[in-house]
This record gives structure tokens, sequence and C-alpha cells, in this order.
């Protein structure tokens, strides 16, 4: 299991693809062994640069200068040391130094990495390595475990205290939420008698919190009595909430989730589903089958979207970094840069665009994105209000209940920030006048 970890852990570290898809469960796996190859993947990723400070005292030697064939086990060997309690310190250590010489490394660097993981077990506790860096940001960024620059432009621009709480909530492992398609308390009861325990969800209407058991592995999940998905994005879809006998284009709508957030409301409303991956709209296929809401489904680049005038609402929940993800999506917080981030507003911008001609006069054209960054979301919406003077925001608060109501932060915007409960979303809904 361990080496497998580390391949995976090499693989995602070179790749840009997510990491769940690199943790594919063989057929028949057991769901213990599942679940400790997430956790030692998915936390090692989490704790990167913390790893990589502990590992380097530990060392003496920057982690650039250690063989790349040894520094996953390495990091899968501090994470299980530092950050788990049932792990023996002897496996943790064993493991790590076969799956090097497995790895082809030489007897030297099997003895290093021995050395290496002996002195961390010897102080086995995080407080052992402290992080003394001067400049309290560069301290704060290896003590959290994220990159520097993200964490001087979120203290820029949501200050120290609300940045910590941001840090902490991205190292916290998130609940599994359901998007319930039956009544919500029908769905606690059912649930409960397959041992699964659930609580209402604090944000989402029709969410709960999966409190306790395997939901994916209930009958309730394969009649398709819920959807899995994040309250936040439950929450984003419905902002603001839709109207009986909407048309709806959502606009980048694989797998499916905004989509049948919306349709959960109770409004008899009518979708059209458009993204432009193929791949991708064959899992929401899968998924409207499932939950038994099939919608027509068009193959398109949205910014080119094939409809005039034909919708009351378009929703266009864009690709982005994914900033208010980085608990679920521990991978994404290494691959983030300031060109990523103006990248992405191009194309989001480039989207909604393309978009406005799709919206009947008086409907909605809504953005949404699971990023918390001003370039992907405030910056991108300022731009297009500036060249489509035919687009206005929306006044949000009459038209949201309690809890949503509490998260409008502004003429026409919507946030929540990622805690431990939920992840980070933005939402900006815009009229065609
Ligand atoms: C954030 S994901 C959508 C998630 C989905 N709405 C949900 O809630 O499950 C963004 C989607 O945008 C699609 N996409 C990216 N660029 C696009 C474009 N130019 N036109 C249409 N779809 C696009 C991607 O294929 C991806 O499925």
């Amino acid at each position: 299991m361990r080496a497998r970890a580390a391949r995976a852990l090499d693989e995602i570290l070179d790749s840009r693809a997510p990491a769940d898809s690199f943790l594919a469960t063989a057929a028949g796996e057991d769901p213990r062994d599942r679940r400790f190859l997430r956790e030692l993947v998915l936390g090692s990723l989490r704790w990167l640069r913390r790893l990589d400070w502990v590992i380097e005292a530990a060392a003496r030697r920057p982690v650039e200068e250690i063989d790349r064939k040894a520094l996953s086990p390495l990091r899968l060997g501090v994470y299980q040391l530092l950050f788990l309690d049932r792990v023996p310190s002897h496996a943790a250590v064993d493991e790590a130094v076969a799956d090097a010489r497995r790895r082809g490394c030489h007897r030297g660097t099997a003895g290093f990495v021995n050395a290496v993981l002996r002195r961390v077990a010897a102080g086995r506790q995080i407080e052992a390595w402290p992080v003394d860096v001067e400049d309290p940001i560069a301290r704060l960024a290896i003590e959290e475990s994220h990159p520097e620059f993200l964490v001087r432009r979120w203290i820029a621009c949501l200050g120290e205290s609300r940045t910590r709480a941001l840090l902490a909530a991205n190292n916290t492992r998130r609940p599994l939420h359901l998007l319930c398609l039956d009544e919500p308390e029908v769905l606690i009861r059912e649930l409960a008698e397959e041992g699964v325990r659930c609580e209402r969800s604090e944000l989402a209407p029709r969410g709960l919190k999966v409190v306790e058991g395997e939901a994916r592995a209930t009958p309730a999940f394969r009649r398709g009595a819920f959807y899995i998905q994040d309250a936040a994005s439950q929450a984003a879809a419905v902002i603001p909430p839709p109207d009986r006998g909407e048309r709806v284009l959502d606009s980048a709508a694989a797998p499916g989730g905004k989509s049948f957030s919306l349709t959960s409301t109770g409004a008899t409303i009518r979708v059209t589903a458009l993204d432009r991956s193929l791949r991708r709209l064959g899992r929401l296929r899968e998924n409207q089958s499932r939950l038994g809401r099939i919608t027509p489904i068009t193959v398109a680049d949205a910014a080119l979207a094939p409809f005039a005038e034909s919708f009351d609402r378009v929703v266009a929940d864009l690709p982005c970094s994914g900033t208010g993800t980085l608990a679920r999506h521990p991978e994404l917080r290494w691959r983030l840069s300031d060109a990523e981030f103006e990248r992405l507003a191009k194309a989001g911008l480039r989207m909604l665009a393309g978009l406005v001609e799709c919206v009947r006069p008086g409907g909605l054209l809504i953005a949404i994105t699971c990023s918390i960054e001003a370039e992907e979301n405030d910056e991108v919406v300022a731009e297009l209000l500036a060249s489509r003077p035919r687009l206005t925001l929306v006044t949000l608060e009459k038209s949201l209940l309690p809890p949503l109501d509490g998260h409008v932060a502004g003429l026409g915007k919507w946030q929540v920030l990622p805690t431990s409960e939920n992840d980070g979303f933005t939402v900006h809904a815009l009229r065609r006048t």
C-alpha cells in the first residue's frame, strides 16, 4: 500500500490531473486499504511543505539535493510519524526503507532514508521540528504548508486573522456532503437504517452532512436519492433561487452538480446542459441516469454557444484555480501561480462574454467559481460590465433566505470562504436589461 502511495504521490506532483484520478480503486479492494491509501496520499500532499521542512532539518540538506526516488518514501514516512497516531514507528520507517530499495535507490540512499526517519521517529511530534524562520509570513506558509505567494496575497486582501482561519480550514479533512433529491428528513431516517448517520447541513438548504458510515455503499445511493456534493457548491448553484418554469442553460455543466442542485429546489425548471468536454459529459450522463434527471445535452465551447436569447438563466460554473477547494484537492496548492490566475481569468471572461447573447432580456447570467481570488471573480465581472452596458449587477439580499443571505458580499456578489465544513465559492449575479 505504501509503495502504491509513493507512486501516486510522484505521479500527482508531476501532473496537472486531479489527485483523485491517480487514486482509482482496484475492484474488490478492501475499503480500509482504500481509505489508508487516500489518507497517505492526500495527507502528504496537504502537508508537503511542512514535511519537507522536517526532512531538510533531519537530513541537514535541501530536498532538491535528495535522490528523487527516495523523496516520496521519505515524505510518506514523515507524514505517518508526525500526523498519524496509529502507525507504529517501526512500520513507517521499515516500509519507507523497503520501498526506497524497491525503487532502485542504492544502499547508501536506503541507509539515509532509514537514518532520517529514525531521527524523526525519536522526536515523534510536530512541535519537535519548529519552523525557526524570521519572516512571519514565510514561517506561517511553512507551518500551514501553503505556497508563500498565496499566503502573502491572502494576508493583503483578507487580513491576518481571516487568512489564519483559511489556512487552518484548508488543512482539515472535510466531511462528505449529500445533496438530497428525496425529502431530507426521510433520507436521514432511511440512511440511518442503512448504517449511515447524517445531519442537516448548516449552509445548503437540501444538504446533509455525513457524520458516520459509507453513504456510497447504500441502496439509497444506487437508487439516486442523493448526489455527493459539497455544501457550498450546492448553495452557490441556487443564488438566487430559481423561479417556477425557468429555462436554464448550465453552460459548464459536467459532471452535473449545479444542475442537480438547481432542479432539487422544487421549482420545476428546464435545464439544458452544455460542456465542451465529451469525457466529462459522459460522467454527467451517468449521474443523470442514476438520479433519473435526464436533460438535453450539448457539446460546445460556451464562448460560442449555439443558442440565441432563449434562456431565463445562464449559469457559468467557470473553470478556475480552485483556491476554495484546497482541503479537498490539496494537490492544487502546488500548481498555483499568478500567471495561472491570469490565464483562468481570461478564459472565464471569454466564456461569459460569449454567453451574454444566450440570456433573454431581463434574464440572469450567473458566474460561479470555486475560487476566492478577486482576479477570477470581481475583476472578470468588472471587465465584463465595462464592455457590456446591457448587464447590471443584481441586488441579492431580498431574494435569499437565511443562512444564504448572510453571505452576500456586495452588490450582486455572494461568497463563502472555506471552513472546516465546506469549500469556498464565489457567485456574481448579473441581469441582462
Ligand atoms: C467547474 S467545472 C463544472 C462543474 C459542474 N458545473 C458541477 O457543478 O458539477 C468547469 C467545467 O467547465 C468546462 N469548460 C471549460 N471551458 C469550457 C468552455 N469554453 N465551454 C464549455 N465548457 C467549458 C469543463 O469541461 C468543466 O466541466
